[in-house]
């Protein structure tokens, strides 16, 4: 369906002068945005919960106290932006896939010109609280794929009166995040979808499905999507109506492979899998990447919540399930359906998920498959950046409160071209390398910016643990508790961490952390103890404990990528422009775009980036934004897209010369119910249906 919107308001287009850097607040105020199903359903509740770091691990250099108040001369923090370095073995235009194309749209295919997103103005959307997708004035939506669509060859007819696990497995799954888009041809694509979660409060007419029929559909309902999409002539996609070649629903039961030094090991045994190298099913699959060799990567985040048991936690494993968030109580009831998911009785079941997961578009029939290289923790998502010499560097955030940053560096390079050899190789670069996690230290803010330089801290490679005590397997496994050791910094939900491939900075979205400056200290890459929200829409913005709006970090590795070294800046300190405490990069706060909770990050083609929220503190709907990160207009953030009522954007995707942009509309209409919803988005039925929505200009 198309879906447009006209109301916005005007930004002046010219930049005035910029401003310097905002130093600190005070304190008190409530909680954000998000309704008590988001946090049921999509984390546990895990605000709700001491967090699982425990450690004191903010060992940061420079920490910021409340001494350092005052507004500090930025002294042109458009001056720090290097010259412009252009594609490189760092873009996925470098990729090989079967169709002999580059591996994904919207990386180096093509620069803006005329009506391209990357270069066009549009008149910013103005915050709302509409139950549409709202889009500038002369751009149009349409929904690509909605909850319940035929996927499969012969998948039912969706009926939501009539649903069942089978037929789920064959239809386009629940709460669509990441969206990636890789070529077929000079009209035809694969779309790929993560269903990260599912809401059954909303899915289900009560007392029409027992407790077990719900969980079974729900499962049914996580995992991904792979189906072929068409570029219509009036500029939209649409689902192609040939199912059969490539199309395919991952959920949760497909089979996985496990590769990596923790495949086979004890670790990961149960009485379902003595093997330990075949895992059914992915859960809780958020963000993700195109890799430069033409496959999807994708992160299993919140797996935690899928855990419980009637019997006792095993004592053994008591502090391990406790820094991942696994408690008894399970708040999905899916141990009373399965044991494998009681963690009494299959104590390993829990480290078989929490791990970046690799499929292959191209080829339906080809097992995915889980790297264990790459370690386990709630992962956002992954995302390759490629080495002067070939090999690569994924960029990984593992979103909870004061955890960390990681980076894997692989051992082998990527071979060109699409040959199968080539593929295979490359299918298995992840499985051999290096796992690393980030140390930041600030250098104080007498240079009036947020900055300083940071470290890679090996934890181990394939064949050797750098932590002692640790072995390689135990390191991969649990991950978090061997970080800990090294004295990480503690970061602020570090959610997409994603390499530009026009610069080749890498930009990572800390999305907000209510209990930094209180449950541990602020530091210069995570420096607000307190925020300005706004309740509602119109409210005036009041003073609230934490950091709720969230920052972009920028990341520079160097020339070297492989290189354990690198420096950093805060290149957003999100929120409303009025709040003392933000920063856009350097550019006049009076002519941006109010963005809260930076989610999942995108560049289109000259390198822009793109960035969509999730949990917005002020008042408004989530939506996307579109910041340049060089020149002028560095920093000028606007918002281009607002989603509806209790709905997050995800997955936002710049494609075929930045003419498309996609977005995954997630829970729409979260915090309602069946019976009574708060949103009927797509407004195709009488409940609201998640879907991918793709945007052009008319
Ligand atoms: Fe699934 Fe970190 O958002
Ligand atoms: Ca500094
Ligand atoms: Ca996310």
């Amino acid at each position: 369906m198309t879906d447009s919107r006209t109301d916005a308001h005007a930004c002046p287009p010219a930049a005035g002068p910029r401003r310097t850097l905002p130093l600190w607040r005070a304190d008190g105020g409530p909680h954000g945005s998000r309704s008590w199903a988001t946090c049921f359903y999509r984390c546990g509740n895990a605000c709700d919960k001491p967090e699982p770091n425990r450690t004191d691990n903010p060992h940061v250099q420079d920490v910021i106290t409340t001494a350092l108040r005052r507004r500090a001369v930025l002294g042109g923090a458009a001056a720090g932006v290097g010259t412009v370095v252009l594609g490189g073995l760092g873009s996925a235009a470098a990729a090989g896939t079967p169709e002999g194309r580059g591996g994904g749209h919207g990386h180096g295919n093509g620069h803006g010109r005329g009506d391209r997103v990357s270069t066009d103005g549009f008149r910013p959307v103005a915050p709302n609280t509409d139950d549409a997708v709202t889009v500038p004035p002369g751009y149009t939506s349409a929904v690509v794929a909605a909850w319940g669509d035929a996927v499969l060859p012969g998948a039912p007819r969706f009926d939501v009166h009539r649903q069942t696990p089978e037929s789920a497995a064959q239809q386009f799954g629940y709460n669509n995040d990441y969206v990636g888009v890789l070529p077929l041809g000079r009209s035809s694509a694969l779309l790929v979808c993560n269903h990260e979660y599912t809401n059954e409060e909303i899915m289900f007419p009560a007392g029409a499905y027992s407790a077990d029929e719900q969980r079974r559909i729900a499962l049914a309902s996580h995992g991904m999507s792979v189906l072929r999409i068409e570029k219509g002539r009036r500029g939209g996609w649409s689902a192609s109506r040939d199912r059969r070649t490539y199309n395919r629903r991952i959920t949760g039961e497909t089979p996985f492979a496990v590769d990596g030094p923790a495949a086979g090991s004890a670790r990961l045994r149960t009485s379902a899998d003595p093997s330990g190298r075949t895992i059914l099913g992915t859960l809780n699959n958020c963000a993700g990447g195109t890799t430069p060799w033409g496959t999807v990567l994708s992160g299993e985040e919140n797996v935690n919540q899928y855990f419980g048991t009637a019997g006792e936690i095993p004592a053994d494993r008591a502090e391990a399930f406790e820094r991942y968030g696994i408690s008894a109580e399970g708040e999905r009831g899916w141990h009373l359906t399965w044991d494998r998911f009681d963690v009494a009785k299959e104590p390993n079941e829990p480290n078989r998920f929490g791990w970046i997961v690799e499929i292959d578009p191209y080829d339906r029939d080809a097992a995915p498959v889980k790297h264990t290289m790459l370690g386990r923790f709630k992962h956002e998502g992954a995302n390759v950046q490629l080495a002067h010499d070939g090999r690569a560097v994924v960029y990984m955030g593992d979103d909870e409160r004061g955890d960390y940053l990681y980076r894997f560096v692989s051992a082998e390079r990527m071979r060109r071209g699409n040959s199968r050899w080539a593929r295979r190789h490359n299918q298995q670069l992840l499985t051999r390398g290096t796992l690393s996690v980030a140390r930041l230290s600030g250098d104080g803010t007498a240079d009036g910016e947020w900055d300083g330089t940071g470290e890679w801290v090996p934890l181990t490679s394939d064949r050797e643990s750098f932590v002692p005590g640790w072995s390689v397997v135990d390191v991969l496994v649990d991950t978090r508790l061997a970080a800990d050791t090294v004295a990480p910094t503690r970061m602020d939900r570090p959610e997409d961490v994603e390499p530009n491939p026009v610069n080749g900075r890498v930009y990572a979205a800390l999305t907000n952390n209510s209990n930094r400056g209180t449950a541990y200290p602020t530091d210069e890459a995570n420096p607000l103890a307190s925020s300005k929200v706004r309740p509602e829409l119109g409210a005036p913005l009041e003073d609230a404990t934490g950091n709720r709006n969230g920052y972009v970090l920028e990341l520079e590795p160097g020339r070297d990528r492989t290189s354990s070294r690198f420096t950093w800046r805060l290149f957003l300190v999100c929120g409303d422009p009025e709040a003392p405490e933000t920063y856009f990069g350097g550019f006049p706060k009076d002519q941006v775009s109010p963005i809260s909770c930076p989610d999942n990050v995108a560049f289109d083609s000259v390198g822009n980036l793109w960035v969509s929220t999730d949990g917005n503190a002020l008042g408004s709907h989530d939506g996307i934004f579109r910041v340049p990160v060089a020149g002028r207009s560095r920093g000028k953030v606007e918002q281009f897209l607002t989603v509806p009522i209790g709905a997050e954007a995800c997955g936002p995707l710049i494609t075929d010369g930045d003419q498309h942009v996609w977005l995954a509309v997630q829970h729409p209409g979260e915090g309602g119910t069946f019976a009574a919803p708060t949103s009927l988005w797509p407004h195709t039925d009488r409940f609201p249906r998640p879907a991918v929505v793709v945007t052009w200009k008319r």
